[in-house]
């Protein structure tokens, strides 16, 4: 273990975000902690190619069982790693899901920040904080959102997100922690989870074209969102605490486009006509929608000089591509698919 480098501790170090962000870390030459919940099968799958026996003298990835609703945990982790940089990624995330279990989102999504924060103030350590806030919590305001646009959240996910946003900027102005706000607009990968739309139209196209399904039901398919590349976006997470000064910041791509213009460009990369194969399920839709989601990202453009390079019609191919390599695999069994 190297005494000297910078410690950081990643909660949803398992997810999609945090596994690019350990990969990030890692690479330069961080110390990461990562927070992951006793599972009784593993879930560990997206961070398996970064694990170091911990016995191995150069090992730089420690894992810890921990959750967001057992503060006195998170006390005696924080006093175990005295962590340099919190990332705190880790959420009930499924917006629709939410709908189903909002008190349980509100616990974790929200107060699970609050006991984090709690835990980094009554242990004393002297840390920057990221939250993961979204542009969910835009909701029905109208775009473009930038970091001045109000807040007016549709989901029990959504109004979640807005404590956590509150509570992260009350522990910097009440109790002077680097406490930072990235604002994230929706990104992707072939590591996002597979009940997000993209997922789960990339591998739908690539399993009708590999023969395996004819079919894939959606959803509301005129949703407009801003879908960037989930790398380029744990990059702009650590740049955002590598500043100066803390400050909330929005990263997006800026485009806008529909959930059927995505279907388009997948099915487009398989050589399909997407409406020979597209059903409407009518389960998929939310009680309240948000209709439409483009960021501006132009205060991260100019104070970190980050900037999103991979834009929606490459993206879609990237996935589609990542899951006809895979050979499509089974998208699981979940109550909401
Ligand atoms: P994700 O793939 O759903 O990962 C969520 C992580 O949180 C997983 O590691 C999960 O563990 C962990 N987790 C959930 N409940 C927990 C609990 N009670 N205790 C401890 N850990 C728990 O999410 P993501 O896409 O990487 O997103 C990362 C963060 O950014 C989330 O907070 C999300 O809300 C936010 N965000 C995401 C986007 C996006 O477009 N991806 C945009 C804006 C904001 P398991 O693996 O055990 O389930
Ligand atoms: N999941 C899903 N499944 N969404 C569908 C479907 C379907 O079958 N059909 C249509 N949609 C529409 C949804 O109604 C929504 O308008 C859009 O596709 C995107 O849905 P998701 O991919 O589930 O993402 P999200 O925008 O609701 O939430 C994601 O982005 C947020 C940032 O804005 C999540 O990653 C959140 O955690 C994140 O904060």
């Amino acid at each position: 273990m190297s005494d000297n480098s910078r410690r950081a501790l990643i909660t949803g170090i398992t997810g999609q975000d945090g596994s690019y962000l350990a990969e990030l870390l890692l690479a330069k030459g961080y110390q990461v902690h990562g927070l992951i919940r006793r599972a009784s099968t593993f879930n560990t799958g997206r961070i398996e190619h970064l694990y170091q026996d911990p016995h191995d003298p150069d090992a730089r990835l420690f894992l810890h069982y921990g959750d967001l609703t057992d503060s006195s945990r998170l006390v005696t982790l924080i006093e175990k790693i005295h962590p340099d940089e919190v990332y705190h990624l880790a959420a009930q995330s499924h917006v629709r899901v939410s709908f189903d279990e909002p008190e349980y989102t509100g616990n974790t999504t929200g107060v699970g920040t609050t006991r984090l924060l709690e835990a980094i103030r009554m242990v004393g350590v002297d840390c920057r904080f990221y939250q993961a806030s979204s542009s969910e919590m835009f909701g029905a305001t109208p775009p473009p959102q930038s970091e001045d646009t109000p807040f007016y959240p549709r989901s029990p996910y959504g109004a979640a997100k807005v404590y956590g946003y509150w509570i992260a900027r009350n522990y910097r102005e009440a109790h002077n922690l680097f406490a930072v706000n990235g604002i994230l607009f929706n990104h992707e990968s072939p590591r996002r989870g597979e009940t997000f739309v993209t997922r789960k139209i990339a591998r739908a196209a690539a399993r009708i074209a590999l023969g395996i399904d004819r079919n894939v039901y959606l959803g509301n398919l005129d949703a407009v969102r801003d879908w960037g590349y989930a790398p380029e976006y744990v990059e702009g997470m650590w740049r955002m605490l590598q500043a100066d000064e803390p400050t909330d910041y929005v990263l997006a791509t800026g485009t806008a486009y529909t959930v059927r213009d995505f279907v388009r460009f997948c099915f487009e990369h398989v050589n399909l006509d997407w409406e020979d194969h597209v059903r409407f399920d009518e389960s998929y839709l939310r009680p309240t929608e948000v209709d439409s989601l483009i960021g501006d990202a132009s205060k991260a453009h100019e104070l970190l000089d980050w900037k999103a390079q991979t834009l929606p019609p490459e993206l879609a191919k990237i996935m589609t591509q990542a899951e006809l390599d895979g050979h499509a695999p089974s998208p699981g069994i979940h109550p909401i698919r």
